[in-house]
């Protein structure tokens, strides 16, 4: 059985991770991989107590392992993108394969980098790099291969995940909560990553590539966050039968595709409103298998590691049959990439959950629905909320059904210029999820 030998470029986390699975594991990782995989070099700019790398050449410059001949695959494992490119470049140059958990470098570099690898005849797995453990790039380019995607939803940031359960559950507040994810360890160096939906935006947009079959196409991506959010409309989206996630939804319809991350509404019986906590899951609609749940954890050292080591098992079974380029980097050949257009956000039709505050006085409501009405907006339902005692104000909080984002643009300006209305209008989508 001959040894594969591997380089591993960054000792944080992950790459510790990938260590204790490669060691603990190694007698039944040769034997699914029909080869040994062995650590031959480290790069890493100081020591990571937690990895026990005796017998391993170590690096302090982590293009040493680029430019080591002997290693076969580089994993890297550093983050960023300006390093990482150039680091993954420089690996493909010299011949090597790559497996990376960096979702920001494929989200926005993806296309150049898959281009130079096919030019170099070599392979860049990206497992790692969504969803943590779970194996849904497995499940798309391979799993999923007889079916027309139709559209997926996804949990695809933990912390985000984590925040609203706890708001949810124990109606703490989200800055608070944040702090705690911090602390843990979930969040990403810069947390508005997680909470503006920056790192949900990066897994969507590699998510939808390899659904749709189209270029990474990071900057075209709708992304909010969920710091606006408060504890009244987690209560209240309860109250009506919802559950307040951060999604990440891909959708493909007759005139293109919606690539967008918000927090979203969607029905508290559907198996995807329990996952709580830093658990991520993603929903994929095929035309032939009907919808499958993808459930696991999302992040962590050892969950994110197996994907890196599913990647490299893969690579070594490739070595072993003497060929490589089996399943394309997107699921499909470079040449069938196809440029979908993305359909502009206010043309993007889904329910809309909306409180407004406003005062308790005859005809206020009426306006309100008439407002609805006049651009074509069909009211699902309406609570309107006992005033506090001693106040002239209440909360109204409409439900439409399906509307463009236009016409819902234009109905929110519309009641917030009346003097009836105190403040903005809060608007969270819904989606049913139903197909
Ligand atoms: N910060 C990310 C999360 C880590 O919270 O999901 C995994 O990408």
């Amino acid at each position: 059985m001959n040894p594969v030998k591997i380089g591993i470029c960054g000792l944080g986390t992950v790459g510790s991770g990938t260590l204790t699975v490669l060691r603990d594991n190694a007698e039944l990782i040769a034997a699914r991989a029909h080869a040994s995989l062995q650590v031959v070099h480290v790069g890493a700019r100081r020591d990571n107590p937690a990895c026990d790398v005796s017998g391993i050449r170590v690096s302090r410059d982590i293009f040493e392992v680029a430019r080591d001949p002997e290693v076969e695959i580089l994993v890297e494992l550093i983050g960023g993108t300006t390093v990482a490119r150039e680091l993954v470049e420089m690996a493909i140059l010299a011949g090597k394969h790559v497996v990376t958990a960096n979702k920001a470098l494929i989200a926005e570099f993806g296309n150049e980098i898959f281009a130079l690898a096919d030019e170099h005849g070599v392979e860049v797995r990206y497992e790692a790099a969504i969803a943590g453990g779970i194996p849904i790039v497995k499940a798309l380019r391979e799993g999923l291969a007889g079916n027309r995607i139709e559209w997926l939803a996804g949990i695809i940031n933990g912390t985000g995940n984590f925040i609203l359960t706890e708001m949810r559950d124990k109606g703490r507040e989200f800055a608070d909560v944040l702090a705690e994810a911090q602390a843990l360890g979930y969040a990403e160096a810069d947390p508005t990553f997680d909470v503006e939906g920056i790192d949900a935006a990066h897994k969507l947009v590699i998510l939808a590539s390899l659904a749709f079959g189209m270029p990474l196409q990071f900057d075209d991506v709708y992304t909010e966050g969920i710091t606006e959010l408060t504890t009244q409309d987690v209560g209240y989206a309860l109250e009506l039968g919802y559950i307040i996630k951060h999604l990440g939804i891909a959708k493909q319809n007759g005139s293109g595709v919606e690539l967008r991350v918000h927090p979203t509404l969607i029905p508290d019986d559907l198996l995807l409103a329990d996952v709580d906590g830093v658990k991520n899951a993603i929903l994929v609609e095929g035309n032939a298998v009907g919808p499958t749940l993808y459930y696991g954890a999302g992040a962590g050292a050892l969950p994110t590691a197996s994907a890196v080591v599913a990647d490299l098992v893969d690579l070594a079974r490739d070595f072993g049959v003497g060929q490589s380029g089996r399943v394309p980097a997107l699921a499909v050949a470079r040449s069938s990439l196809r440029d979908l257009p993305i359909v502009p956000m206010s043309q993007v039709q889904t329910p809309w959950y909306l409180r407004m505050e406003v005062e308790d006085k005859p005809g206020v409501l009426s306006r309100v629905a008439s407002i609805f009405s006049e651009q074509g907006i069909s009211i699902e339902a309406l609570i309107q909320k006992a005033p506090e005692q001693g106040q002239t104000r209440v909360s109204l909080i409409v439900l439409t059904n399906k509307a463009p984002q236009g016409s819902v643009d234009t109905a929110v300006a519309l009641i917030e210029a009346l003097d009836t209305i105190n403040g903005k209008v809060t608007r969270i989508r819904v989606e049913p999820l139903d197909g």
